[in-house]
């Protein structure tokens, strides 16, 4: 089984972090969603995860019109850093995947620095994250999937 993570993280790094840790310690593959071009290979891989940081409640659009793009059976799981970790923002995503026969196995999200707008002012918000136990439940995450998808 093959996975792959195409993400953006162009705030502050923070989904790149968490995308980072999790190719560090399961077999995954990361490419940028702005260097996924015609001749990417869908049929490479099994399992694909999106991640992205949130603008405007949703993931950024280059991810988007990445996901706009899959073919239908393959296995997907979300994973995300925000502000304020308090809906499913991959929601949107995950019906653009659904509608093209896409199963969806999971999403993870956690918070990450953020210095939109005036919170510059005052030096930002979650300076810490995503912090070692959320890069850690990440991980765990993406084995769950995995396993999931195996089975
Ligand atoms: C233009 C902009 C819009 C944002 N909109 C939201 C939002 O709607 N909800 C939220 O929870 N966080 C929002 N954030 C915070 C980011 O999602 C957060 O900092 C994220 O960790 C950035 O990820 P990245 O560093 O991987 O790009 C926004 C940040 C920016 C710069």
């Amino acid at each position: 089984m093959k996975t792959i993570i195409i993400y953006e993280s162009k705030h502050h790094g923070n989904t790149k972090k968490v995308c980072d840790r999790v190719a560090a310690e399961c077999q995954v593959e990361l490419i940028e969603a702005g260097s996924v071009g015609a001749d990417f290979n869908w049929e490479d891989y099994d399992l694909m995860g999106f991640a992205s940081g949130i603008a405007y409640s949703k993931f950024y659009d280059s991810v988007s019109r990445v996901a706009e793009q899959i073919p239908a059976g393959k296995g997907t799981f979300f994973i995300y850093t925000c502000a304020k970790n308090d809906k499913d923002f991959a929601a949107k995503i995950k019906k653009v995947v659904e509608e093209r026969g896409a199963k969806c196995l999971g999403t993870y999200g956690c918070r990450g620095f953020n210095t939109y707008g005036p919170l510059k002012l005052i030096g930002g918000m979650n300076k810490s994250n995503p912090n070692e136990d959320e890069l850690k439940a990440a991980v765990e995450f993406v084995k769950k999937v995995e396993k999931t998808y195996e089975k």
